[in-house]
């Protein structure tokens, strides 16, 4: 049996998703696709808070779920979504379509705090209490949607990596 035609990261912010698609792609020979990247590029603006700013959540969210339906036909893809991804299920319908995994990296809020320096660049971090209270929200919703969950906490990109590749060789 082959690997999963496409893997799907999806967590928090700040749980590590861009840095291990990052670095798995090219462990699986698959390419890495940075929801976000797309979805700023396509936005024809220059950053997501100058999106939020400019147009709103709700115009982020429309782009996103275009973003995720051009993604349903893609193979040989490691995907990094943003983490409120799940906040539309059909973004995850297209997104794990024709064969994809949907791996969750799990972290602590705790963790996510250390990691995520630059809140600046993430306008729905920047208030600690609200942002503790989107993660608490939302801990459920990507345990509902994973095929896979990775506890991140304490472990390094190389780390996630080598775990998700230990379960893929035995899932294949
Ligand atoms: C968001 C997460 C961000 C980005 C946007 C909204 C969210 O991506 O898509 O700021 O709703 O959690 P990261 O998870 O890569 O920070």
């Amino acid at each position: 049996m082959a690997y999963p035609s496409k893997i799907i990261l999806i967590g928090f912010m700040g749980s590590g998703k861009s840095t291990v698609a990052e670095q798995l792609a090219p462990r699986l020979g698959y390419t890495g696709r940075e929801m976000d990247s797309i979805i700023v590029e396509r936005s024809g603006l220059s950053s997501i808070p100058e999106i939020f700013e400019k147009h709103g959540e709700p115009f982020f969210r429309t782009i996103e779920s275009q973003v995720a339906q051009d993604l349903r036909n893609v193979t040989t893809a490691v995907v990094s979504t943003g983490g409120g991804v799940v906040t539309n299920p059909s973004n995850i319908e297209n997104l794990r379509a024709n064969g994809g995994l949907v791996i969750f990296l799990r972290t602590t809020f705790e963790t996510i705090c250390g990691r995520v320096t630059d809140i600046s660049s993430r306008p729905l971090f920047r208030d600690g209490v609200q942002a503790r209270a989107l993660f608490e929200q939302r801990a459920s919703v990507y345990e509902g949607h994973a095929d896979l969950i990775i506890d991140t906490d304490r472990k390094t990109a190389e780390d996630i990596c080598s775990e998700i590749l230990s379960h893929l060789e035995l899932r294949s």
